[in-house]
């Protein structure tokens, strides 16, 4: 039996449903370039790094420019990205996230963010939700993007926990990967069919319940 005593939380589609702000970003930047971006091929940018989500579209559209033209695409994109996410509010948390970190927390476990996004620290602000964490991993502190661990092996290292006392909750592929390649469990939220790799899955946090987080 696996009791953690921590939980490191993925930030986008997870707490926060941004994914669908990412996704119309670059699909006005696909639409710009003239070829089509689907939501199916969204979930391979899930979780990806900026740049790593551009070199994504632009094998979609078949395209390759050059460097500085990759930087202004990725530039543009996180401009549109920034506008949507100026109005967030703390309504804007998934339902149920608030409370079920409080309850996290109630129970003595430590939380840890693992995002892969250099927006995050501004959306927890944006949500209010910065001061549930005992530490915050984000897209400006890591070098790899998940599948590679780097992002919860940090989170785990920074708190003081083994790895494999670390449940991780997680809406994307490339993310339970990570999670799996740093020795933790996950816990997959959204669809069984796309998130099979996980531990358990649940379609929302608001499902979730604390008994949940013991694994046999
Ligand atoms: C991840 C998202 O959390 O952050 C990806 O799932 C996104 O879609 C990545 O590309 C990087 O985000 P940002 O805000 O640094 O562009
Ligand atoms: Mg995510």
């Amino acid at each position: 039996m696996m009791v953690p005593k921590c939980c490191l939380f993925d930030l986008d589609g997870v707490l926060v449903d941004t994914a669908r702000f990412h996704y119309m970003a670059w699909k006005q930047l696909a639409d710009a370039l003239g070829f089509t971006f689907t939501e199916a091929d969204n979930e391979r940018l899930k979780g990806v790094s900026r740049m790593e989500s551009l070199d994504i579209l632009l094998q979609i559209g078949e395209l390759s420019p050059s460097q500085e033209e990759k930087n202004r695409f990725a530039d543009e994109k996180n401009e549109v990205y920034l506008k949507n996410i100026q109005q967030m509010t703390p309504d804007d948390l998934l339902p149920g996230v608030r409370n079920f970190l409080k309850e996290v927390r109630k129970k003595g476990l430590l939380v840890g963010l693992g995002s892969a996004s250099k927006n995050a620290r501004l959306i927890l602000e944006k949500t209010n939700l910065a001061s549930m964490f005992d530490v915050i991993i984000d897209g400006n502190l890591i070098s790899q993007a998940k599948p590679n661990p780097e992002v919860f092996a940090l989170g785990a290292h920074l708190l003081g926990i083994e790895n494999n006392s670390c449940v991780v909750f997680e809406d994307a592929v490339a993310g339970i990967q990570a999670a799996h390649n740093a020795g933790m469990k996950c816990i997959g939220i959204g669809s069984s069919e796309i998130l099979w790799e996980a531990d358990k899955v649940f379609p929302a946090i608001s499902h979730v319940r604390i008994s949940d987080l013991i694994f046999s």
